[in-house]
């Protein structure tokens, strides 16, 4: 397969680290330095399911496919405001799509997760146009007292048309089990029959383990594409890596030993938007002409679970 068209949409709203500073006890050069945000977009009037369809229709528009002729629609999503029916029957609707479509939940890696999803379906001949949508509100998972997490997120949706091509030259997934690093509960409904202590908790984690493991993982997951398509990190031109801590992609830049021009990056003014991270990042470089045909593309992306993943593909 190969992406044919991409689609992004960020919320209007923008939240800016003084802006934190003014109701929780942190500091925009404490953000800046440890974190590499100065700013985000945060949901406050619009519905993820909406931002969803249009960051879909861009993406569709840009590859100039009919959302009819799309085979498979796969939605990566954490939360958000339904719990049924899946997002992707809602973006299906949204865009005029009839085809069969499917949620996965792989926290921020879920972009390189549907990527190998799709590719699999690719290889069995069962498709040729694919769409793939990530929506993500990681802001309403937050405790917004909690200066350790909210001030790390941002929200917004990005999208990938997939059509035939031999583009993908490996796609590597990795999961480890590790459930009290990153972790949050919801409440269900009561009934008459619970008889276990049920609680709701916001957004948890461990910063520095998920550090460790994010640098590990994504050293370990890049360096296996890179063998398996026979290349070097310097025949990379873009490593496009998760969003989630300028010093997390400073530190796999060093192992990969590679110039930061390589290595585009929005976190500045995104933040870390979960799974949304790769493809509004794919989607900003391929407006801005970063790309040129022929180019070698590594994508990486670690998130709770933990779960983590790479992929290179040529342009
Ligand atoms: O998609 C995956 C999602 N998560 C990640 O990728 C997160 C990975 N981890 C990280 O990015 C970093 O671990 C953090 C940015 C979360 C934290 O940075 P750190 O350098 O690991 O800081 P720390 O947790 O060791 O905290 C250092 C200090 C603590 O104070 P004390 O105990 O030393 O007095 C924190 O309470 O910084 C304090 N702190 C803050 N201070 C001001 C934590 N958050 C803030 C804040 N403002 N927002």
């Amino acid at each position: 397969m190969k992406i044919a068209g991409t689609g992004s949409v960020l919320p209007s709203k923008v939240v800016t680290n003084e802006m934190l500073s003014e109701f929780l006890d942190t500091s925009d050069e404490w953000i800046r330095t440890r974190t590499g945000v100065s700013s985000r977009h945060v949901i406050s009037h619009e519905k993820l399911e909406d931002m969803a369809v249009e960051a879909a229709v861009k993406a569709l528009e840009d590859a100039g496919i009919q959302a009819s002729q799309l085979d498979f629609i796969i939605c990566s999503n954490v939360v958000n405001e339904y719990v049924t029916p899946q997002l992707s029957c809602i973006i299906q609707g949204g865009i005029g799509a009839s085809c069969p479509c499917i949620d996965i939940n792989c926290a921020c890696a879920g972009f390189i997760y549907a990527l190998e999803m799709a590719e699999s379906f690719y290889k069995a001949g069962r498709v040729q146009n694919v769409l793939v949508v990530c929506a993500e509100e990681p802001t309403r998972m937050t405790d917004w007292s909690d200066r350790r997490t909210c001030v790390l997120f941002g929200d917004g949706a990005g999208a990938a048309v997939l059509t035939p091509g031999d583009n993908i030259k490996s796609i590597r997934l990795s999961a480890a089990s590790a459930t009290d690093k990153l972790w949050q509960y919801r409440l269900l409904q009561p009934t008459p029959y619970i008889e276990k202590e049920e609680v709701e908790v916001p957004l948890q984690m461990k910063g520095q383990d998920v550090f460790k493991f994010a640098v590990k993982a994504a050293a370990t997951d890049i360096s296996r594409v890179l063998d398996d398509a026979g290349l070097r990190a310097g025949d990379v031109s873009h490593f496009l890596l998760h969003q989630a801590n300028i010093r997390i992609i400073q530190a796999i830049r060093a192992y990969l030993e590679q110039p930061d021009s390589r290595f585009p990056v929005n976190i500045h003014d995104h933040g870390n938007s979960s799974s949304s991270s790769c493809p509004i990042l794919l989607d900003e470089c391929r407006r801005g002409g970063r790309f040129k045909k022929g180019d070698v593309v590594v994508m990486s992306a670690f998130g709770a679970g933990f779960v983590s993943g790479a992929v290179v593909f040529e342009w």
